[in-house]
């Protein structure tokens, strides 16, 4: 990195970015601190408890200014509800956290809420809740829900509450399951006898969309007397993780590669909520479930728990969200554009007014992004304002980007050019930025 930068003829800091003597936080046992953090952070990845989470959400007081789906304060936007960007990162949660911050602790300081520091695991939980409550979905639709059944022709073989065929079971009795995710498992379990009946009777498999069977499960439940209410526990992207494997399904499935028998289900073009992927699966059920029977893992695809399936989808859903990958070449810029490397070291650049951040080097995580925000967000917030620096603002991919720029191994994508920055270096050793930032005001 330092030969790469010399080479080009660039030498940007000469002395360590942070130094005890100067009054900038960072110190060799904050390095370490700062190391273990982020190692913490990243390790917390799978492992945030949506439970967990969700009594955090009320602890740190989030509930009292945002409502989820309806219920809670309307200080802020309603946490269920806002899709708006359709398919979420954990990278782009951690962005919209940022850019939301300076409004959010002004509407904390009229409304008398103290700030409560948040560590990674904590963060964990809530990131896992958030994710949660944007997968889990609202309560369908009854009137479309009917719609659906009769689309599909399930009423020729099925009575709801004894009205209807009776060629499949009556499906009254399962309207005590709330979650679609039950009926989806149900339905893999008995899809290829289904396909058969269907396929004697001249119909052709039915193929989910959207909502559809959220929307399904509303009416049968409005339809039926619907006693008693069995929710699912969230998924465990842990669990998921691992069922992926012993149900058989990564033998078909390669996570992020091409070449497995069935299709990559890291690709973003999969649903963003558990009644959508679990429509997905019940849309190619008979294909898949008879290919796992001709190889012989016919027994271990198709007997799936509710419960499995949950944390499978769980896992599936939990992978994309954590593992977006960003651009280190992209992020590099960012590390510019956003004025960070104006108070903060990497590498060979960067002011000191904050500490280096080589530290997170390999550790650097959404996780860790939303709590450093939290945590040193009001000092960081001040210290820009004093130096009239703008909060930075993340679009799209930027915080990926970034994160992907602080993990890369030591490499200079491309050393800035200016020769600007040289002088700057010698005369003013507290704010050392170079070229890029410049450039960017
Ligand atoms: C005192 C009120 C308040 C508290 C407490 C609060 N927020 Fe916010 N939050 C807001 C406001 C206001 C916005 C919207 C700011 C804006 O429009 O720029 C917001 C925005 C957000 C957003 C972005 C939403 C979007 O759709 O763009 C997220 C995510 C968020 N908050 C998470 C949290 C979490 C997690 C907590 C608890 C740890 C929390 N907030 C606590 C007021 C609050
Ligand atoms: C051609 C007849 C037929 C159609 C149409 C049909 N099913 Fe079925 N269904 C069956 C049969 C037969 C079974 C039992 C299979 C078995 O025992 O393995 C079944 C089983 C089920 C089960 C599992 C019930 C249990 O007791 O575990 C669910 C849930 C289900 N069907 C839902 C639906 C839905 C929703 C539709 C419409 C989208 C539909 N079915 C359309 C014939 C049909
Ligand atoms: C024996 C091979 C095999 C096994 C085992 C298998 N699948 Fe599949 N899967 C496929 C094939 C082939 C397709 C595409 C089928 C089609 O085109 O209709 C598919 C499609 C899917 C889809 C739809 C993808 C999309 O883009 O719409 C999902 C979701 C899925 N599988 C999930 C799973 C899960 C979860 C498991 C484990 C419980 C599993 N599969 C086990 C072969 C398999
Ligand atoms: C105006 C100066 C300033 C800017 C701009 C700034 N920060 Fe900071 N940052 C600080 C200060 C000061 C601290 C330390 C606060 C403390 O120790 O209380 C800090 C702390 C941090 C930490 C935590 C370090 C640790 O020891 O745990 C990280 C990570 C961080 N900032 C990242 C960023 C990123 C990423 C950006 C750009 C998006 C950024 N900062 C922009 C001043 C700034």
């Amino acid at each position: 990195m330092r030969l790469a930068a010399t080479a080009l003829g660039v030498v940007l800091l000469v002395t360590p970015a942070w130094g005890a003597d100067d009054g900038a936080p960072g110190n060799r046992t904050d390095d370490s601190r700062m190391r273990a953090l982020a190692a913490e952070a990243k390790e917390k990845t799978f492992t945030g408890d949506a439970e967990q989470g969700w009594e955090l959400f009320r602890d740190k007081s989030c509930l009292r200014c945002h409502a989820v789906w309806g219920t809670g304060g309307d200080v802020g936007p309603d946490l269920g509800r806002s899709r708006t960007l359709g398919h979420l990162s954990a990278g782009q949660l951690a962005g919209m956290m940022w850019n939301h911050v300076p409004r959010m602790w002004e509407k904390m300081e009229e409304g008398g809420v103290r700030l409560t520091a948040i560590s990674p695991e904590e963060m964990s939980h809530l990131f896992a809740f958030l994710l949660f409550i944007r997968y889990a979905e609202e309560p369908g639709d009854p009137v479309a829900g009917k719609q659906v059944l009769t689309t599909y022709g399930c009423q020729s073989c099925h009575a709801i509450d004894a009205e209807g065929g009776h060629v499949g079971p009556d499906l009254a009795q399962w309207s005590r399951y709330v979650n679609p995710v039950v009926w989806a498992q149900k339905m893999w379990s008995h899809a290829l006898r289904m396909k058969g009946t269907m396929t004697q009777m001249g119909m052709a498999w039915p193929q989910f969309s959207g909502s559809d069977l959220n929307n399904m499960v509303a009416y049968i439940r409005s339809r039926t007397a619907g006693e008693g209410k069995e929710y699912l526990e969230p998924g465990s992207a842990a669990r998921g993780s691992r069922l992926f494997e012993a149900r058989g399904c990564a033998s078909c499935h390669k996570l992020g590669e091409s070449g497995g028998v069935g299709p990559d289900l890291a690709g973003t073009d999969l649903p963003d909520t558990l009644s959508g992927i679990a429509a997905r699966m019940w849309n190619h059920a008979p294909r898949m479930l008879e290919e796992a029977h001709r190889q012989g893992q016919g027994e271990r695809t198709e007997s799936l728990q509710a419960q499995d399936m949950v944390d499978i989808i769980t896992y599936l859903i939990a992978r994309r969200y954590f593992l977006a990958e960003g651009d280190p070449k992209a992020g590099w810029k960012v590390f510019f554009t956003k004025q960070c490397v104006t108070c903060h070291g990497f590498d060979e650049w960067g002011g000191t007014i904050g500490p280096k951040l080589n530290p997170v080097r390999g550790g650097a995580s959404p996780i860790l992004m939303a709590h450093v925000m939290w945590t040193y967000g009001p000092k960081m917030l001040a210290e820009m304002a004093a130096r009239g620096i703008p909060w930075p603002r993340f679009e799209g991919s930027e915080m990926a980007d970034l994160i992907a720029f602080l993990n890369e191994e030591a490499q200079t994508p491309q050393a800035p050019s200016s020769p600007a920055s040289e002088s700057a270096s010698e005369s003013d050793s507290r704010q050392r930025s170079s070229a890029p930032v410049d450039r960017a005001r």
